[in-house]
């Protein structure tokens, strides 16, 4: 099926799938998100999303509308109606339909929805020639007026800048904080190599902790490839040896051009690739049953 819903418990087609335009997710994108990657069928690190999605929600006031051990059965409801073994799900918790006004009011109904598309990887190309990336202009939004780290559906900052970076025919764009430092990519964390030194972000400046992010951090100690979390100077980035972006959907993936200059040779370097190799490890293990990173006993349950 080319793409699954799941509304508040309803597995529906998308057209079939329809909340009230008072949702306040609609009106104010007053809501909370992740994207999960499934692999041969089975949700991959559902429990660290769902875990991210409580800590999105949280602060912001937004209560689940089920249990953790609940949302993650229906999430499998919905990738099992897909049958679809590549896929990427989308899981929202809206605030609920109220008065147009932005002070939500109490007693909210927040609203579930699961949607499942079939994904296709980039190709294996990609991940050795690399993609375009430039710096964009549009500043991340800075901590103090709207944490990166709730990841909510009001995504202005990031769309703005995926605009500027699909103007100049770049794959993503690289958005510095305030102060100048290097934040975080559109929809992904940003990694350099200088001096034969892996280094990434400090949250502080402004970012989300991606799943890949800590998941690369934790595989980097691991195989003796430690990876520092600190600021990175513009000036740094620009210089730097390697450049990659990761995230759920585009993995481990090389910046080989940045503003139309070449990132080293011009191919994924030898720490990007070594950490690649690390990341699709964890993934061929998660798929033949043997994964670490499964969470949540996600797949074992009610797919069958
Ligand atoms: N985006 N930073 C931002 C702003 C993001 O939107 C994402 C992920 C990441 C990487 O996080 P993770 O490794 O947990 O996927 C970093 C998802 C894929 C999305 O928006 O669909």
């Amino acid at each position: 099926m080319p793409v699954v819903v799941n509304l508040n418990g309803q597995i529906r087609p998308p057209a079939e799938a329809c909340l009230s335009v008072l949702d306040r997710g609609f009106l104010y994108g007053d809501s909370v998100y992740e994207t999960v990657r499934v692999y041969a069928g089975r949700a991959f690190m559902l429990e660290e999303h769902l875990s991210r999605l409580k800590r999105s929600a949280d602060p912001i006031g937004i209560p689940m509308p089920l249990t953790s051990a609940a949302m993650a059965r229906e999430v499998e409801r919905a990738v099992a109606a897909s049958r679809e073994p590549e896929a990427a799900v989308r899981l929202i918790v809206t605030r609920g339909e109220g008065s147009i006004n932005p002070a939500p009011e109490a007693g909210l109904k927040p609203n579930l929805v699961v949607i499942v598309r079939p994904f296709e990887r980039l190709p294996e190309a990609a991940y050795h020639e690399g993609v375009a990336a430039i710096v964009v202009k549009t500043q991340r939004n800075a901590p103090r007026a709207l944490d990166p780290n709730i990841k909510s559906g009001n995504f202005l900052n990031n769309i703005l800048a995926a605009r500027e970076a699909a103007a100049a025919g770049a794959y993503e764009g690289l958005m510095l904080s305030a102060e100048g430092l290097l934040a975080e990519g559109t929809t992904s964390n940003v990694f350099v190599v200088s001096g034969g030194q892996l280094a990434t972000p400090d949250e502080r400046v402004g970012l989300l902790r991606g799943i890949t992010r800590e998941l690369l951090l934790e595989l980097g100690g691991r195989i003796g490839l430690p990876i520092a979390v600190r600021d990175v100077q513009e000036a740094e980035l620009r210089a730097a040896d390697e450049v990659f972006v990761t995230s759920t959907l585009k993995e481990v993936l090389p910046v080989t051009r940045l503003d139309g200059r070449r990132v080293g040779d011009g191919l994924a370097g030898p720490l990007t690739r070594r950490l690649y190799e690390a990341f699709r490890e964890v993934v061929a293990a998660f798929v033949s049953g043997a994964g670490a990173g499964a969470g949540a006993g996600a797949g074992e349950e009610t797919t069958g």
